[in-house]
């Protein structure tokens, strides 16, 4: 196994010194019946042990003095592997994954608690598992009635975010091939979707031809229900029934990113479905990707990590000033967030195993993350004009013309020594580029 998982286990258990973490695998779930969806790993277990199997447990025991990493999991068994996979197995487990200790999983109740007794506290992240968090819950409530006889025991559980998602916000050298791998998959799906598009197609045909892409490239699967969103469908921000048949004159908005050996990437461009802007679509397009480019500027180590989204805000707003849609002065404007009638969500997040992944955006009011090399984030700034849209008190009438266009721009961006690196660069976004005529 590769050392790396190792080294990030080493990372935490510096950090909860007298501790215990413990970690659960996630759950199956349940497509219908008794058929399940394919099966991906916790994004924490995964990241601190490179394990893909269901019914583990990992625990972290940094004070053991025999075992600091152990793991539980499914033992062999030939009758279930036939039906449902090869497992790893517990003597495997040690050698492959490098657990200095492994039990089956039906051996955790018995095992758990030579772990814990000396621990100060237990780090454990209460998931959607409520059996399993009343299983931990017991264990901690058992150990405290016995520890007035030891005088040693957990008093506290603490969440593993904090502790453990500051790590996952830096990525190695490993994880960003592995970034770079997704992102070059989902930027040859987009040229070739931009290829094919034209009007008379359905919205799920170039989903297909996209999704095609990622699997003949060996990507695991959809980053994300791909979005295929053309003419008014694009004002849906998650919109994903890809059923509609694309018509001349229209935009189409294609928000989609790929799973490569578990890290994500998530690319959005908006470009004439029969390769020519109309006057409207043209200068809503405009301004969003001035917002968008103005934003990746700001990516850059020492900055706060809320400088694209701010600098996005006043590109758009300044835009929508310009063009009629809102009135008024521009600092009032944000401050009143009037904006927000036509672009109602943040400009990024973090990308990695999860594609909103973790990390902290700020500590509390006005305490921004700043940005480090290592970090990669999405920039994701758009324009919706909403059918319906009521304008806002003092805000002009919204006129027809703009009724019903969509833009995003998305790219993946990551934060270097000296800049940013954008991942995704390779699909085209200027308008000449995707005007295909
Ligand atoms: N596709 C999900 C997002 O852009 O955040
Ligand atoms: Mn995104
Ligand atoms: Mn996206």
């Amino acid at each position: 196994m590769h050392k790396e998982y190792q080294q990030r286990r080493s990372q935490l258990m510096a950090k909860i010194g007298n501790g215990t973490a413990i970690f659960r695998s996630a759950p199956m779930a349940v497509m219908h019946n008794d058929v399940e969806y394919n099966y991906r790993q916790d994004s924490d277990f995964f990241y601190l042990t490179g394990f893909n199997e269901a019914q583990a447990v990992a625990v972290l025991a940094p004070h053991h003095p025999e075992h600091q990493f152990i793991l539980f999991v499914q033992p062999k068994d030939r009758e279930q592997e036939v039906w449902s996979g090869y497992r790893c197995g517990v003597e495997a487990a040690k050698e492959i994954y490098g657990a200095d200790a492994a039990y089956p999983i039906s051996e955790l109740d018995e095992k758990l608690p030579q772990y814990l007794e000396k621990a100060d506290r237990i780090y454990y992240h209460l998931g959607r598992d409520r059996n399993f968090n009343d299983k931990v819950l017991r264990h901690w409530q058992m150990l405290m009635r016995t520890y007035p006889k030891r005088g040693t025991g957990p008093i506290a559980i603490e969440d593993t975010a904090p502790v453990l998602h500051g790590l996952r916000l830096i990525k190695s050298e490993m994880e960003l091939g592995l970034m770079r791998k997704a992102a070059d998959i989902a930027v040859e799906a987009h040229n070739h979707a931009m290829e094919f598009t034209q009007p008379g197609h359905y919205e799920y045909e170039v989903q297909a031809e996209i999704e095609h892409i990622f699997r003949l490239r060996g990507a695991m699967g959809v980053a994300y229900p791909s979005i295929v969103a053309s003419g008014k469908n694009a004002c849906v921000l998650h919109y994903i029934e890809n059923n509609r048949q694309m018509q001349d004159g229209e935009l189409l908005l294609i928000d989609a990113g790929c799973a490569y050996g578990y890290y994500n990437s998530d690319i959005t461009r908006t470009f004439p479905v029969s390769g020519k802007f109309t006057p409207e679509q043209k200068i809503l397009y405009e301004i969003v990707l001035e917002a968008q480019k103005k934003a990746i500027a700001q990516v850059q180590p020492g900055n706060p990590y809320n400088l694209a989204h701010d600098v996005a805000v006043r590109t758009l707003t300044e835009g929508l000033v310009e063009i009629g849609l809102l009135k008024g002065e521009i600092d009032q404007l944000i401050e009143e967030e009037k904006y927000k009638a036509f672009y109602m969500h943040r400009t990024g997040h973090w990308l990695g195993l999860d594609v909103h992944d973790v990390g902290v955006y700020q500590y509390g009011d006005d305490k921004p993350q700043i940005l480090q090399a290592g970090q990669v984030l999405t920039v994701e700034p758009g324009l919706y004009i909403v059918p319906d849209t009521q304008p806002a008190e003092g805000q002009p009438e919204i006129d027809e013309r703009w009724v019903g266009i969509g833009i995003r721009i998305e790219d993946d961006v990551l934060v270097t020594s000296t800049g940013h690196d954008i991942l995704t660069a390779g699909v085209p976004k200027e308008v000449r580029e995707v005007e295909r005529i």
